[in-house]
């Protein structure tokens, strides 16, 4: 099945920023790959690798691994990264056993699946640690449930009062908040720490 993404160049995709979102929230990643205690990381939806590039120049020691559903992202990454290690995933069956990766991060994938829900299990089963995901959009949208279809994709919106209590429900996770907002875009990273 082809999606969305097979039709996006990623010799293009995600590598400009004159919006200043993806430059905010990917500085936030590299602090917090400088300053948390870990050494292996898988990042699920890595695209076409900009976040792989943030964690290796920020830690040249660091255990990375990404993962993406789409083809042609995994062959950009291997032949202009050959020293990571990226391989075909669906985040709803992550290839790798329980807690194998001490930081597992997802950054504007969930806010595209049919069922977050079930994607966020999958990123909680291989972490040993902690889980970094974003939603895309931010907190300020507290309380609005949309389903945008592009046609193409969607990109969801979220009840933020249900994603937060989804997240923390019937499992030990403690979480911090990190709300932002850059130019036109509010954005919101979550952490969780397993407990
Ligand atoms: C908006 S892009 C984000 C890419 C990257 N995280 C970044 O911010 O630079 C979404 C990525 O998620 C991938 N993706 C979509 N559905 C997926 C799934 N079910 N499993 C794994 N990756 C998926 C797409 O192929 C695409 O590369």
């Amino acid at each position: 099945m082809t999606t969305y993404w097979d039709h996006v160049d990623p010799d293009e995709f995600l590598q400009t920023d004159e919006e200043g979102y993806n430059k905010s929230i990917r500085k936030l990643f590299r602090d917090l790959v400088g300053h948390l205690q870990i050494q292996t990381i898988l990042e699920v939806g890595c695209g076409p690798g900009v976040d792989y590039v943030g964690a290796s120049q920020t830690r040249p020691s660091i255990d990375y691994t990404g993962v993406d559903i789409t083809p042609q992202m995994i062959e950009h990454c291997q032949r202009l990264y050959p020293h990571g290690k990226f391989q075909l995933a669906d985040i709803y069956s992550l290839p790798f056993a329980d807690n194998t990766f001490e930081l597992v991060y997802c950054k504007d994938v969930l806010n595209h699946l049919d069922t977050w829900e079930k994607g966020f299990e999958e990123l909680h089963r291989v972490s040993q640690k902690y889980i970094l995901v974003n939603f895309f959009y931010g907190l300020g949208a507290t309380t609005v449930k949309e389903k945008q279809d592009h046609g193409t994709h969607i990109n969801n919106w979220y009840d933020w009062n249900e994603v937060m209590t989804t997240l923390v429900a019937s499992r030990p996770l403690s979480l911090v908040v990190f709300p932002r907002v850059c130019n036109s875009y509010e954005e919101t990273l979550i952490l969780l720490q397993k407990v």
